[in-house]
């Protein structure tokens, strides 16, 4: 598998890519499925939906890799959080606001209520051609903990900090909670079929630098040496999203195999200062390729010259929006894929 090999840091003619919501709202295959399931999470939790949509991508633009169709919100809905997707909102929670909601929370029935994401990676694994990695993934303990604590989406999850500052006790339970259940349910898609982890930490961003210690890079280091552990063959992708300068810190002690990396840097600062740690992992605009396919076909081209000869993984440098032009997402992946 090619997106394996680069992770190994074995060097390549070709260039493996994958993009961040491959499977989603652009494309219209996806829409005719998703219109069966005005349940966001019930659709997640079919099987044979969810491994349908993880692959329409793939016949489309024939990526390096597939990322199975799920969220990472099914982790506080294992855990008894209450979540639910509603229309033009996005998530919502039941917010954990003191130690009485904490309480309420149980990892026992993890492994069971995520069943349908293991039997859909199993079935993905097995419809998937041998040569494509198949990538399973959890939100890693802070964005889950915004989520949550916050109760919706937020431009800065100030209400999520305040919490962590104010109530330490209750937020370190449970951060504690939730890296044993980042642990138990990526050990589990990798005993399902899957390749790859890749950690996503969203709102890594909004931390101050001793915050982002406590909250991202301990957790991560926790996280990374228990799936190790277990499964030492199984690489892991790291994404502290707009986590700016405190990338290296992270590439260089958190034992990721590689970075998912954004904007927030220079292309200069992700080269001389983060690539000697770990393999990189990014970075083109999504803004760019939905609004203008030329400059972001242009900006491709800058991506393989300046990675080539160096093991390197195209992506994006967020998920790829809905209004994105189909033409846009083809001309970069075939450009990507002619590349040698
Ligand atoms: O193709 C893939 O990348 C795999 C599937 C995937 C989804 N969500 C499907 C999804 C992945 C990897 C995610 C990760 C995810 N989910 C993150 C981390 C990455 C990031 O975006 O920062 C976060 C923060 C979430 C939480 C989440 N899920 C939000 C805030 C929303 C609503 C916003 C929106 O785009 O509507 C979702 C819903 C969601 N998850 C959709 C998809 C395809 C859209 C729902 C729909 O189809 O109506």
């Amino acid at each position: 598998m090619l997106l394996i090999d680069t992770l190994s840091n074995k060097k390549s003619s070709s260039v493996p890519f994958w993009f961040m919501r491959q499977a989603g709202r652009y494309l219209p295959e996806y829409k005719a499925v998703r219109a069966g399931f005005p349940n966001f999470l019930k659709f997640c939790y079919t099987p044979e939906a969810a491994c349908e949509v993880t692959l329409q991508p793939i016949a489309r633009f024939d990526m390096s890799a597939a990322i199975i169709f799920s969220d990472i919100l099914v982790i506080p809905d294992a855990l008894g959080a209450e979540v639910s997707f509603q229309e033009n909102i996005g998530p919502v929670l039941t917010p954990v606001v003191n130690k009485n909601a904490f309480e309420k929370l149980s990892i026992k029935n993890l492994e069971e209520k995520l069943s349908p994401v293991y039997k859909a990676i199993t079935l993905t694994r097995t419809d998937l051609a041998k040569d494509k990695a198949l990538i399973g993934f959890c939100g890693s303990p802070w964005t889950l903990a915004c989520y949550m604590l916050q109760g919706k989406s937020s431009r800065d999850f100030a209400g999520a900090r305040a919490f962590a500052l104010k109530e330490k006790e209750n937020f370190s339970g449970l951060m504690s909670l939730l890296i044993e259940a980042v642990i138990e349910h990526s050990c589990l898609q990798i005993a399902a079929g899957a390749n790859v982890i890749q950690l996503f930490d969203s709102w890594s961003g909004v931390l101050s630098e001793n915050e982002f210690e406590s909250y991202v890079i301990a957790p991560t280091q926790k996280i990374v040496s228990a799936i190790k552990a277990k499964y030492p063959n199984i690489p892991v992708i790291g994404f502290p999203r707009m986590c700016g300068a405190k990338l290296a810190r992270y590439a260089q002690v958190t034992d990721v195999n590689a970075v998912s990396f954004d904007g927030s840097v220079s292309l200069d600062y992700a080269v001389s200062t983060v690539q000697k740690n770990v393999v990189l992992q990014g970075n083109l605009d999504s803004q760019i390729l939905a609004e203008d396919g030329e400059l972001a076909l242009l900006q491709t081209k800058q991506l393989l010259t300046r990675f080539a000869g160096t093991p390197f993984i195209f992506n994006l440098a967020h998920g790829i929006l809905p209004h994105t032009p189909i033409a846009n997402v083809q001309a970069v992946s075939d450009m990507i894929k002619n590349h040698a």
